[in-house]
């Protein structure tokens, strides 16, 4: 759906991006992370020519972006800005509203779309959806920016971190409200992230930056066990290693009820005792799976795997 080709980009005689390749596949939920200044937003605005490269080709649906026409690339990529860029004069409803109204949806879709994307957010269309931005918090703000790019139901979609202004509650309900749309519409997300256990919980695969260069590319679960070199593991470092060895499934599920014999036969059964490595075997292909010890069963999905690890949470050790 997307790809990078030998791609660099200069401000002056500043090489903000340097020799970058990757391909983000349709349906894909790919991340893009790196410290501050490490060329994530720069690569993300070359997709849809927000900024021109220096050197190299990007592809979209196999063309070069240069092909299409620009408005094309704003209409087919839905963007959500690092700054949030509401227009300040136009109602929540008409910023949320403008590529549908651009495309000449009629007005009672544009209408109905507006308020379910403000339910989607936790949002009260009757509310919101004739207020102004200034009379928005600044999350709320940053969800009508999310929402307001999956208006006209774009194929793919560019995140700059759009859950960074959230407190940690919101922002949780956030990725996971995403996280079930991605599961229901599949669209090919590409998204922008300084935080290493977003990235894991979010990412089909993940591509690490530093100065402008890709330092590792992979699944969240190569990210984990096969840091390629020294940068990655110290921007990793909050997730405990020693949890990894460890545990088995049986004890991220320790603490979690217990299901009916007959719930959910159709989700994969695993035994207690797999280690973490047959573990991100199986959640490569499947989101849920049900622990089995002896007679008990129990849910375990991939972001509870990932909570367990992470050091903050301290999901093993209490
Ligand atoms: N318009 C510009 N002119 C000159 N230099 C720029 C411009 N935009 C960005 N840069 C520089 O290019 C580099 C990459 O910037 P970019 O905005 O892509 O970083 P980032 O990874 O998104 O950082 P952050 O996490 O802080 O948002 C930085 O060194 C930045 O100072
Ligand atoms: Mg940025």
């Amino acid at each position: 759906m997307i790809e990078f080709k030998n791609v660099s980009k200069k401000y002056g005689d500043n090489l903000a991006v340097e020799d970058v390749n990757f391909k983000v596949e349709e349906g894909e939920f790919f991340v893009i992370i790196g410290p501050s200044g490490c060329g994530k937003t720069t690569t993300l605005k070359m997709i849809n020519r927000l900024i021109p490269l220096t050197t190299g080709y990007i592809y979209f649906k196999e063309k070069p972006v240069s092909d299409f026409p620009l408005y094309e690339m704003r209409w087919d990529i839905g963007y959500v800005l690092q700054q949030i860029a509401l227009f300040p004069h136009m109602t929540i409803k008409e910023n949320i509203a403008q590529v549908p109204e651009m495309k000449k949806w009629a007005n009672k879709d544009i209408n109905a779309r507006v308020d379910e994307l403000l339910e989607m957010v936790g949002l009260k269309p009757e509310t919101y959806r004739n207020r102004i931005p200034s009379e928005l918090s600044g999350g709320e703000k940053q969800r009508i920016g999310v929402i307001r790019a999956l208006a006209a139901d774009p194929p793919v979609i560019l995140m700059d971190e759009p859950f960074s202004a959230l407190d940690p509650i919101s922002r949780e309900k956030l990725q996971d409200d995403l996280l079930e749309l991605q599961k229901k519409i599949k669209k090919t997300i590409v998204f922008v992230t300084h935080d290493i256990q977003e990235a894991l919980k979010m990412g089909d695969r993940i591509c690490m930056l530093n100065a402008g260069s890709v330092e590792q590319i992979g699944t969240p679960e190569e990210f984990l066990s096969e840091p390629e070199n020294d940068f990655v593991k110290d921007f990793i470092g909050d997730i405990d290693g020693h949890l990894l060895k460890q545990s088995t499934a049986g004890d991220i599920v320790r603490d979690a009820p217990e299901i009916g014999v007959d719930t959910d036969v159709h989700l994969p059964e695993v035994c207690h005792d797999v280690d973490m490595h047959k573990l991100f075997k199986y959640f490569s292909e499947h989101d849920t799976l049900i622990i089995v010890d002896e007679n008990k069963r129990k849910y375990l999905n991939r972001q509870d795997l990932f909570k367990y690890l992470s050091k903050d949470e301290g999901g093993g050790r209490q």
